[in-house]
């Protein structure tokens, strides 16, 4: 009898020892594994870790997330949600929408995120009046960056058009370098498409195009200007692009293989990686014809329902993504600007204090945008039906005028 008390008791033990384990642990899906990606990353590991909760990582290679949505779709269907997963714009919704997240509004009202979250992002956030995910920062998606040496020794100054951006590849490809670093994944081509296509035709054109996704403004003579442009820069990227991962097209930006990329501000994540200086060794500007204007995309942390309320160690998490501390200290590695308004641009470095500033004003004109290629205009069905023909596209498949028609299709079948 005493044996069996004895082994009860240490069963009770270890099913406690075993359950505080589970609650101090935050599984965690995502997709930041280049090396600017995964050091922000150690900043929210390593603050955690400080307050006694572990890390269970799970991440997913592949920029833009496509491939972390699939793994996330086969682990909730198989009844394994993680705890936390890192998600873009529609998506958070798609999944609030079937009832899967978390409830974090007890959470939001004791830290009073509705009054420093800005509004375009509480609408990603929020589902049915209540918070879903903890937003982390705001990237942009109309960014080049650029090697200031190879700039320099070929006399180039910073494009403001796209006159003098086609000149400035015309002058990088007579040097016999490559102009335009970029990788051939549906993803990146889309990302250059969101620029491209805000440059052609202007924010209104953006806007009704991949907003509100009208059928004229997607089939009209701009669009088609849109994927002539597209085409400009097919022809200056070089011959092993296909396929290619974004932070190796950066590295080749760093080593001055490569004179330009066009790539959000994660970017920024690699340069300061490879110990870059900003206004030094490598530039920061905004897509030419896109100056006063933002098309963004926000990282947030979806916590999976476990039970009826919110679990402590998810709760801990948003708590500590939510802090002004810690929004300082990730975004400055990360290329990103804080999710919060109230956080200083002291720590930033010049691109950071622009992106900042950019965001700001770009908000009070009108001029911010959710970046389609990473799902801030539509949900992943029509986002991945623009993917299709602007890659198609990209590869030769469609000259422009049939690119324009399919996309009018595409768009009118899947939304
Ligand atoms: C995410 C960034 C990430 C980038 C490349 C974007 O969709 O918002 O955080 O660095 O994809 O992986």
């Amino acid at each position: 009898m005493r044996k069996l008390t004895t082994m009860m008791t240490a069963a009770a033990a270890l099913m406690a020892a075993s359950s505080s384990i589970q609650a101090q642990e935050v599984e965690v899906l995502h997709w930041w594994t280049s090396g600017g990606e995964a050091a922000a990353l150690n900043v929210l590991k390593e603050d955690l870790e400080s307050q006694g909760i572990g890390w269970q990582d799970m991440p997913v290679a592949g920029g833009g997330g496509t491939q972390a949505m699939t793994v996330l779709r086969a682990r909730v269907t198989s009844g394994n949600p993680p705890t936390a997963v890192q998600m873009l714009g529609f998506d958070i919704l798609d999944w609030a929408n079937e009832g899967a997240l978390a409830d974090l509004n007890i959470l939001a009202g004791m830290e009073g995120w509705d009054d420093v979250v800005p509004e375009a992002l509480q609408k990603f956030a929020k589902h049915d009046g209540k918070w879903v995910s903890a937003p982390v920062n705001v990237h942009s998606t109309n960014w080049v960056w650029a090697n200031k040496a190879v700039l320099d020794e070929l006399g180039i100054a910073v494009p403001t058009t796209w006159d003098e951006f086609v000149a400035a590849l015309d002058k990088v490809k007579a040097a016999g370098k490559t102009p335009i670093a970029h990788g051939g994944q549906a993803w990146q081509d889309a990302t250059v498409f969101d620029a491209i296509a805000l440059s052609t035709g202007g924010p209104d054109f953006y806007k009704k195009a991949f907003i509100d996704l009208d059928p004229d403004t997607l089939g009209s003579d701009t669009m088609k200007e849109a994927f002539d442009r597209m085409a400009v820069i097919r022809d200056n990227v070089d011959d092993n692009f296909s396929g290619r991962d974004w932070n190796l097209a950066t590295a080749m930006v760093i080593n001055g293989d490569a004179a330009f990329q066009m790539m959000g501000d994660w970017a920024k994540g690699e340069f300061l990686n490879a110990g870059k200086t900003p206004d030094e060794d490598f530039l920061c500007f905004r897509f030419p014809g896109t100056q006063d204007q933002v098309t963004f995309n926000a990282d947030q942390f979806a916590m999976f329902a476990q039970g009826p309320e919110v679990g402590k160690e998810q709760a801990a998490l948003a708590t500590a993504i939510l802090s002004p501390g810690f929004q300082t200290a990730f975004n400055v590695v990360k290329g990103s600007v804080p999710a919060r308004t109230d956080v200083s641009d002291e720590a930033f470095d010049a691109c950071g204090k622009k992106g900042m500033a950019d965001l700001k004003a770009a908000a009070s004109s009108g001029n911010l945008y959710g970046s389609m290629a990473h799902g801030h205009a539509n949900p992943a069905s029509v986002k991945n039906a623009i993917y299709d023909v602007v890659t198609a596209h990209f590869n030769g498949e469609y000259d422009s005028a049939t690119a324009v028609d399919e996309l009018v299709t595409a768009v009118e079948i899947n939304k």
